[in-house]
């Protein structure tokens, strides 16, 4: 990738394409220091101040720098291999990392091992690309402390609080307020699906496992989805259309949110799976409706459901996972209390948080 110029204009040559750069793309960040911060990086004027209009008089290009002089009368020196890993940056953003589509084959995935300087190593670039692969990633070695959950959720970004806490203890208890704190097998779901915004990522610790059951399982419900759409169109078409409820009630809280079971982006493709039907509540729609989204709602349990979606692994003391809960769906298998302690601590951070973190350390390490 090269920058090239022609009388009054920027190009960036990729090497097959050739694209005229904006001349108020190059405007807006001028750097001078009357207008750009140097300690923030923000800018010191608002662009939207100003005619779009705003052309290139003349051009200077000298020793990998370009002299920019516009016709508003304003001038900045800006280095070519800003530009060009601006341009690159934006092709290879977090959130454009192609999905891995998985399925129950999918037992002999990578995990990672911690150590204390992991969060500003090379390895948690890795760590986090392949999280948006796949959706999730193992770590192993994690401190067994009590609350280091937090310390590690903050490490990455900030710990997003919820009305369970800042975390969650999942370990069976008397008279409990969710499923999640029995010792019961819990099917595919994603978690908190009645809130809004729905928590993006969960982090799960395992601090004591001396039980045999209690595996965790893991579905993608994005291979889940491309399945239906390519198998079921029908059902496909209803799943992305008709909004249904999502409720929480406890003694202090009422939590609602609705949305599809699988939610679209502006480009029609996959953004998030919702699933909790211990906890929906389907509109009322005509008959007709709702007679093929009930259908196609058994579709989708089934397949979350099947072998051959799921896979299965057994947390040990000192494994955390981290899990994309706009993606994948999570269970578990069912446990005997009388075989001994199983005690996980659980907390969420948002995506903000790992782009962020992924972003930071494709900057430090010039990736
Ligand atoms: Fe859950």
């Amino acid at each position: 990738m090269k920058i090239e110029v022609d009388s009054k204009k920027v190009f960036i040559n990729s090497g097959y394409t050739k694209e005229e750069i904006h001349p108020f793309w190059l405007r807006e960040r001028i750097n001078s220091d009357d207008a750009l911060d140097k300690g923030t990086q923000q800018r010191l004027f608002d662009p939207t101040s100003l005619n779009s209009d705003i052309n290139i008089d003349k051009i200077e290009k000298q020793n990998g720098f370009l002299q920019l002089f516009f016709t508003d009368g304003t001038n900045y020196k800006v280095k070519e291999d800003h530009i060009i890993s601006e341009y690159k940056s934006h092709h290879l953003d977090p959130i454009s990392i192609e999905k891995v589509m998985w399925n129950s084959e999918f037992n002999s995935f990578q995990k990672f091992k911690f150590d204390a300087d992991i969060f500003e190593d090379k390895k948690m670039y890795e760590l986090l690309v392949s999280f948006y692969k796949y959706g999730f990633v193992v770590l192993s070695n994690v401190p067994t402390e009590d609350n280091f959950i937090i310390k590690f959720a903050n490490s990455i970004g900030s710990v997003r609080r919820t009305n369970f806490g800042e975390f969650f203890n999942v370990r069976s208890k008397a008279n409990p307020n969710d499923l999640a704190y029995t010792s019961l097998a819990l099917a595919p779901h994603t978690d908190n699906p009645y809130r809004n915004p729905v928590p993006c990522v969960q982090l799960l610790h395992c601090i004591i496992n001396k039980v045999s059951g209690g595996k965790s399982t893991l579905v993608d419900g994005y291979t889940v989805s491309e399945k239906i759409k390519n198998d079921y169109p029908d059902y496909y078409d209803i799943l992305t259309n008709v909004k249904v409820k999502f409720k929480f009630t406890d003694k202090t809280v009422v939590l609602e949110d609705t949305s599809e079971l699988i939610k679209l982006d502006g480009n029609k493709e996959f953004k998030q799976v919702r699933f909790s039907p211990r906890l929906d509540y389907a509109p009322i729609i005509e008959k007709s409706k709702l007679d093929l989204f009930y259908k196609a709602r058994n579709k989708i349990s089934e397949l979350y459901n099947s072998e051959n979606y799921k896979i299965e692994f057994k947390l040990g003391e000192g494994d955390l996972l981290m899990m994309d809960n706009h993606r994948l769906l999570h269970g578990r298998t069912v446990y005997d209390v009388n075989e001994g302690d199983r005690f996980l601590q659980g907390c969420y951070i948002d995506f903000d948080s790992t782009e962020g973190k992924l972003r930071h350390l494709k900057r430090k390490f010039n990736l």
